[in-house]
């Protein structure tokens, strides 16, 4: 027998980690590792299995993300109720777990309840919907999506960002550690990875959604919503030197419709000399968060990164940030893609935004960390963007450490040299990130079940 290449290696690790209900694949834990306790690793997490879930769909096997989509579905609640001990409307689980009680299997879902922290997962009806539209476009299987629980789903989802707030921003309002980074790390408010997938889910929806008389309510106010949030995005989050010299020099206590700085930002906040050395002339990202005094100016990778795929960010702006992507190589991916986030908290910003927490200590896991599995996501924006190049590399980087290092969920280090401190061994997502990369550098035709067009919208 040969020896195995790295992809076989990666999709025998794969299938080991693959979870059934009543005989069906529905889904696959988040990791597999021999050596540390699961805790909560032995779920299936909503957002680890997009990436599982968008292979599998590539690959010929849409039974388990069919699956998949079926079974969440049900855990959804589709009634509203005024017990705070209940999940709301709309909401799709954290992760989910089949047990086996009196010789049964039941699926039981973590809403956040039982998770680490007791954090909220409001990204995991945005994936969802998003994982959807990419299933109906692989399978043409559009009777799933037209089926009255599939469209009452997506409308309850839709109606739980839309609808329920405080605020009058078109962001959707969310508290901190509601996305992937489900620990303390500023991100309450308005955090740009969730405004990224939220206008992905918004465009999807427009995509998946029926147009009866029962949905038109909702069919008008997601249109309604893609100007505001994406003008808001767009302008109020960018940042390439010409904004920061705008920022610079910004009015504060500015009252009414004509107001400037909207935000009310206090420049003082912001590290203008670092920051505009380090972004190239040629660069652009979207910022983290906005909100009241706030201009989080730290770079997120998921956000960004989807902000491209989606067509969230103009071309222009698509390309400003690859730019600062290729420009700052060594900060943001350096030996391994890539930073989940850069620059790290530090010093008393550590101590006070993170509640202090050891595993968030700076360049470690969500603070300064680097993920494998964002491979996928910057080899779609860098492929979409025909700047392939930066795919193949950053691919190659990667492919120097997962195998021997046993496919980590994350490495520590400014430079990413070191394995993270707690990081898991065989993590569901690290293997399917790399798979999906080389997939979809391979033929770039499954881009189509991830990306949207330009225009339509605006
Ligand atoms: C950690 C990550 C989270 C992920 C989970 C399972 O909690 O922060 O994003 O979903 O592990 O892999």
């Amino acid at each position: 027998m040969g020896v195995q290449t790295i992809e076989e290696q990666a999709w025998e690790a794969l299938e080991k980690t693959i979870i059934y209900y009543q005989g069906k694949p529905v889904g696959t834990v988040a990791a597999l590792d021999p050596d540390s306790d699961a805790l909560n690793y032995d779920q299936c997490f909503i957002r680890d299995f997009v990436s599982a879930g968008l292979l599998f769909l590539i690959k010929g096997k849409p039974e388990i993300v069919r699956n998949f989509l079926e079974e969440t579905l049900k855990l959804q609640p589709k009634t509203g109720q005024l017990d705070c001990s209940k999940p709301s409307r709309g909401l799709m689980p954290a992760s989910f777990k089949v047990e086996l009680i009196n010789g049964r299997e039941y699926v039981r879902a973590d809403f956040g309840d039982h998770a680490i922290g007791r954090v909220a997962p409001a990204d995991a009806c945005l994936w969802w919907i998003f994982l959807l539209r990419a299933y109906a476009i692989a399978t043409e299987d559009m009777e799933l999506v037209h089926r009255s629980d599939f469209q009452e789903g997506i409308c309850v989802i839709l109606e739980l960002c839309l609808v329920t707030r405080f605020d009058m921003y078109p962001m959707v309002l969310v508290p901190d550690a509601a996305s992937m980074i489900d620990r303390r790390m500023g991100l309450y408010g308005h955090p740009l990875d969730i405004q990224s997938l939220f206008y992905a889910s918004l465009r999807a929806s427009l995509e998946l959604l029926l147009p009866t008389q029962s949905n038109q309510r909702i069919i008008q106010a997601v249109q309604a919503r893609l100007e505001p949030l994406t003008t808001q995005l767009r302008e109020n989050y960018w940042l390439d030197t010409e904004r920061l010299n705008e920022i610079y020099r910004y009015r504060v206590e500015e009252y009414g419709e004509g107001a400037l700085n909207q935000f009310n930002i206090f420049s003082d906040s912001i590290p203008f000399y670092k920051l505009a050395e380090w972004l190239p002339e040629a660069g652009g990202y979207l910022a983290g968060n906005l909100g009241p005094s706030q201009l989080d100016c730290r770079f997120f990778a998921i956000g960004n990164l989807m902000a491209i795929i989606s067509s969230l960010a103009d071309e222009e702006q698509s390309h400003k940030i690859l730019n600062v992507i290729e420009l700052r190589w060594s900060d943001l991916v350096s030996h391994m893609p890539m930073k989940l986030c850069y620059p790290a908290l530090e010093g008393a910003d550590w101590h006070i935004v993170t509640g202090a927490d050891p595993k968030n200590r700076p360049w470690s896991y969500h603070n300064g960390g680097s993920w494998p599995v964002l491979l996928w996501m910057l080899t779609a924006a860098a492929r979409k963007m025909d700047r392939a190049e930066l795919a193949h590399h950053a691919i190659a980087v990667a492919e120097r450490r997962l195998v021997q290092d046993r496919w980590p969920e994350y490495y520590d280090a400014p430079d990413a040299r070191l394995i993270g401190k707690e990081s898991r061994r065989y993590q569901t997502w690290t293997l399917t990130g790399y798979l999906l990369a080389k997939e979809l550098i391979a033929d770039p035709s499954h881009l189509n079940l991830i990306t949207f067009s330009y225009g339509g919208v605006l």
